[in-house]
């Protein structure tokens, strides 16, 4: 169909050197020729008072637009405490009140990086579960979960390891297809 998909990015942590934006970049590569954009999940805590009062905040709007108009994507997965990022749940609890669905029917890759051995696992199915009333496309693949973040990467930002980067490339040739 389109020659330049729309790639929309979701790290699921704010700070800079995170290494699930690392990993995020990665799949972006693997995903190949996209116009690749990186939400921005700075977003106020979910307040039901200040969403009486003003809204739907407009950087939540911008977010829930950039979903909209994605053709693919990839959320990256932070593991806190065996779960979802504060940071992530957040941010899809202020989607969730946006009518008329954005990520429905949306092609959607979950990937996770780190620092424990499970690489990200527990917190990889529990985003599974809090994306289940959004009804995205979930596109499958084997899992990409990177353990031991920190070294996980080279200093160039790319994945050491060999069968990491082959289960990435195989999940993200997938999420291709699915918006060929
Ligand atoms: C509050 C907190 C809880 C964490 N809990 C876990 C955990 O349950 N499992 C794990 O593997 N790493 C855990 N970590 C380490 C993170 O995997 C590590 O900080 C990682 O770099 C976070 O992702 P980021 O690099 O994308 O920010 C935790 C880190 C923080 C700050």
């Amino acid at each position: 169909m389109m020659t330049r998909p729309v790639l929309l990015l979701i790290p699921g942590a704010l700070r800079k050197g995170s290494f699930n934006r690392l990993l995020l970049a990665e799949a972006a590569r693997a995903f190949g020729e996209a116009e690749v954009i990186e939400a921005d999940l700075d977003l106020p805590l979910y307040d039901g008072d200040l969403e009486e009062a003003g809204g739907v905040p407009d950087k939540v709007q911008a977010l829930v637009a950039q979903i909209r108009g994605a053709d693919a994507v990839v959320i990256g997965a932070p593991e806190y405490n065996k779960g979802i990022s504060g940071v992530l749940k957040n941010a899809l609890d202020w989607v969730s009140r946006v009518p008329d669905g954005a990520f429905r029917d949306k092609p959607v890759v979950v990937v996770s990086a780190a620092a424990g051995r499970t690489g990200g696992e527990a917190a990889q199915f529990m985003t599974l579960a809090c994306l289940t009333p959004f009804q995205p496309r979930l596109m499958p693949g084997p899992m990409v979960l990177i353990a031991d973040a920190m070294n996980a990467f080279d200093a160039e930002g790319r994945l050491r390891d060999e069968t990491s980067r082959s289960l990435l490339a195989e999940r993200m040739a997938r999420l291709r297809a699915a918006v060929a």
